[in-house]
């Protein structure tokens, strides 16, 4: 990646918010410790709440020294950084907010004596995208094509068809190269690992299809409940707040066809390709390939914790889903009958994110069977968080006189091996936006194809109620009916998912 070496002003609209807070001063913060922001940089918030400049610097102050990795900011450090925030309070529907940007943006630039390159920053819910979009169209601010770009976080939308209106929005502002999609999973190191992984080794490739790989298993456990986010998440769920994005690009690059140059769009089409092929899930099999669950109370860390129905902001009786999980078919010839499992829940046992690549069994087994006992199939594990790294497990011959298999496993860690701390996701990504790379964000064919998968299964929740909820209990894998969701194939989960057994 080139070093963003261009003057730059970003302008975050919702800087007072919980990413600003969390997520974007932190990576700020460690891109400037890193020597990755040009020399000429500046942050404009802007937000709706009437607050002042210095207020503005102390919440991206506190939010850096609270979330970066660096142990808290130096105070020396910060306020020189702290020289080039400003804060804009202003309505977003208004044109007089747009008019004030604009003259703070050229009063940088002129005192810089260089025009600048201008990042807009969408860190608002997607209600109020498309009036700043609209607002950034009206007021000319999209105009360089060159040196403007725009940032949307997600959620893309609420369905197809709103992200399919915001795309419209976008695209009749912004060019498609102008904006940048973000799904912060695209940005976490052990991600990006399975292209490298997968395409700059000659070994697993020629085994990376339906003759050797049995299924497909892709996990996102948290441990998290709701927090305060009752809010927002009454109007997602798990399906809409997860699979839809983050489980959906894991899995594009899990069953993507080799790429043939590193080019954004290249890797982007190649996406497209799996998201296309996702056999479409018929609304009457929704019941058999789908799983909803809602935590209840219980414990997490010897804790008791409340039901997601107690949480702040959560109606009495939600039947908002904290918990999905769904089986899906790549109908392409690498793929045929090789069947992916997803699922993600909230308050789960623990927080893991990984993948599993199950082999299929040796064709003849010539073992007697009591060698092969223990046996168990061969697996490849890509662990994306809190672990980093990559198990192979294989059979080996137990030490000893008498023939025994057993499982064992070959590890690689980051940690062990780099010796490096992986940067946060939302470093890599604001870096990239700043350098004009746009491999790691979703173009909007791939929002509206993850949209497609989803919408059945959508339709049919929203339409049926469900009678069991809560149907998990917090501090377990989740409701039994996600174990019977894969052993009905005569599989299982990696980790144990028997709620019944593990609650308190
Ligand atoms: C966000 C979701 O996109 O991802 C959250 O909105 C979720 O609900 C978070 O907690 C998980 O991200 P990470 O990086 O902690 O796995």
């Amino acid at each position: 990646m080139t070093l963003p070496l261009e003057p730059t002003i970003l302008v975050i609209f919702g800087s007072m918010g919980d990413l600003t807070w969390r997520k974007l001063a932190p990576a700020l913060y460690n891109l400037l410790l890193n020597q990755q922001l040009p020399e000429h940089f500046a942050v404009i918030g802007l937000d709706m709440k009437k607050e002042s400049p210095d207020e503005f610097r102390l919440r991206l102050r506190d939010g850096a020294n609270s979330f970066c990795e660096c142990g808290g900011v130096d105070e020396k450090t910060w306020n020189g950084f702290a020289l080039n925030l400003s804060y804009l309070s202003g309505d977003f529907a208004n044109p007089e907010t747009y008019t004030a940007l604009n003259g703070k943006l050229k009063d940088y630039e002129k005192n810089w004596g260089s025009p600048a390159n201008h990042i807009f920053y969408l860190a608002t819910p997607p209600a109020i995208m498309e009036t700043i979009v609209k607002g950034m169209g009206t007021a000319g601010l999209a105009q360089d094509k060159r040196r403007t770009r725009i940032v949307v976080e997600k959620p893309f939308g609420h369905d197809l068809p709103s992200a399919v209106a915001l795309n419209g929005v976008l695209i009749s502002v912004f060019d498609e190269a102008q904006i940048y999609r973000i799904d912060h999973y695209l940005g976490k190191e052990t991600v990006q690992n399975i292209l490298a992984f997968r395409f700059a080794n000659a070994l697993f490739e020629p085994i990376w299809d339906r003759r050797y790989i049995d299924h497909v298993q892709i996990t996102v456990a948290e441990q998290v409940g709701v927090e305060h986010r009752g809010a927002y998440y009454e109007h997602a769920g798990a399906l809409r707040d997860m699979i839809q994005n983050h489980l959906m690009q894991i899995l594009c690059l899990i069953a993507m066809e080799p790429m043939v140059s590193f080019e954004a769009d290249e890797i982007r089409n190649k996406k497209v390709d799996v998201l296309r092929a996702i056999r479409p899930i018929p609304e009457d099999q929704v019941q058999q390939l789908a799983v909803r669950g809602q935590y209840g109370a219980g414990r997490m860390n010897g804790h008791k914790v409340p039901a997601y129905r107690a949480e702040p902001s959560v109606a009495a009786d939600s039947s908002i889903e904290t918990f999905a999980a769904m089986k899906l078919h790549v109908d392409n010839w690498r793929w045929q009958g090789v069947p992916f499992y997803l699922r993600t829940g909230k308050r789960l046992q623990k927080k893991l994110s990984e993948v599993m690549i199950q082999f299929r069994p040796v064709p003849h087994q010539s073992f007697p069977t009591t060698a092969a006992l223990a046996w168990q199939p061969n697996y490849l594990m890509i662990h994306i968080q809190p672990e980093e790294g990559i198990v192979l497990r294989f059979q080996a011959k137990q030490p000893g006189p008498i023939l025994h298999l057993s499982p064992v496993g070959m590890h690689f860690s980051y940690q062990e091996t780099f010796k490096l701390k992986s940067p946060e996701a939302y470093e890599t990504l604001l870096a990239d936006v700043m350098a004009g790379d746009a491999t790691l964000f979703m173009r909007a064919d791939q929002v509206e194809g993850s949209w497609s998968v989803i919408t059945p299964i959508l339709n049919v929740w929203e339409h049926t109620l469900p009678l069991d909820f809560p149907n998990y209990p917090s501090g377990t894998w989740g409701p039994d009916a996600s174990a019977v969701l894969i052993t009905q194939d005569g599989r299982s989960w990696n980790h144990p998912t028997l709620a019944k057994k593990l609650a308190p």
